[in-house]
């Protein structure tokens, strides 16, 4: 083993004792996150609006890593909803020391052809439902003290893209939602955003469906267009963002608050 390696911090148990929400954590990235936070040690409360499938994954957690976790039905654009599950999560756990606002949703077209309700559940969803997740935890993590927000932004926060004005424009308001809330939660939370690429979820499977549909072109080859501009040559797995929300989210980012980290293969530098 060289010297580097043997240097590296463990992280098998690094948020033992502590306790997570995840939202949107039923499927895709947010499992993921979950599962990586469990495996870690910690308590987790999995929130999903399709309450059971979040069951589900509780379940799973506690009995492959004994940790506690629960589930709970949730819609992250409903205010009364979003605090609930903030009240019940300290009720049962005692405690949040990290909250991940990680439910997402998007809509494919052009401008001219987007219903502005299609426009706008995007907008509550990605937008309304961080800003609501934030103000339900931060009084919380301010009582204890301490705490880390992670918002889930995209590659697509950083760039404006064809037929996704507004997944583009509600993913460039979580960084600057996630800047905002550093300043005001400093000097004893930490809150930071990562920026997705382009990972294999259903999320990612719908895109390539929906954008076949609007072009004709065959969803696979939509899908290895994509590939042949990452530089790195893949595209990024569910455990390549749950890395770097864990990374953000410990005690090893302690320096690092109000950031927008790329996982995106090279695809886009700022
Ligand atoms: N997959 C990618 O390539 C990619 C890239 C960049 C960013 N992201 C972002 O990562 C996050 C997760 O994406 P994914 O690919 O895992 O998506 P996904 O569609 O596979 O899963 C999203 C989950 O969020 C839940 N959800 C949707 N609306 C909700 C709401 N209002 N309240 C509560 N839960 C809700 C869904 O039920 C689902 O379980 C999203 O914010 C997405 O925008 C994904």
């Amino acid at each position: 083993m060289s010297t580097e390696n043997q240097q590296r911090p463990d992280t098998s148990r690094e948020f033992a004792g502590e306790v997570f929400v995840v939202t949107g954590a039923a499927q895709g990235l947010g499992r993921e996150i979950a599962v990586e936070a469990a495996r870690r040690g910690a308590d987790v409360a999995v929130c999903d609006l399709d309450g059971d499938k979040a069951r589900a994954v509780a379940t799973e957690l506690g009995s492959a890593h004994g940790v506690r976790a629960l589930a709970q039905q949730c819609d992250v654009s409903a205010p009364a909803e979003v605090a609930a599950l903030a009240e019940r999560v300290v009720a049962e756990f005692g405690r949040i020391d990290h909250w991940i606002n990680n439910a997402g949703t998007l809509h494919i077209g052009p401008i001219v052809d987007t219903e502005p309700q299609a426009f706008r559940r995007v907008v509550d969803v990605n937008v309304t439902g961080v800003f609501l997740g934030m103000r339900a935890v931060l009084p919380i993590m301010k009582a204890q003290g301490r705490g880390s927000i992670v918002n889930l932004s995209s590659l697509a926060g950083k760039k404006g893209m064809v037929n996704l004005a507004g997944y583009c424009a509600s993913k460039a308001a979580v960084i600057s939602l996630t800047q905002t809330a550093a300043l005001e939660a400093a000097p004893e939370i930490r809150v930071n955003a990562v920026c997705p690429g382009v990972v294999n979820t259903e999320m990612q499977q719908r895109e390539y469906q929906i954008i076949s549909g609007l072009t004709g072109e065959d969803p696979k080859a939509i899908e290895q267009n994509w590939l042949k501009d990452m530089p790195l040559g893949e595209f990024q797995e569910p455990g390549d963002i749950a890395d770097a929300v864990c990374f953000l989210s410990s005690r090893r980012a302690r320096q690092i608050t109000g950031e927008a980290i790329n996982v995106n293969g090279g695809l886009l530098m700022d």
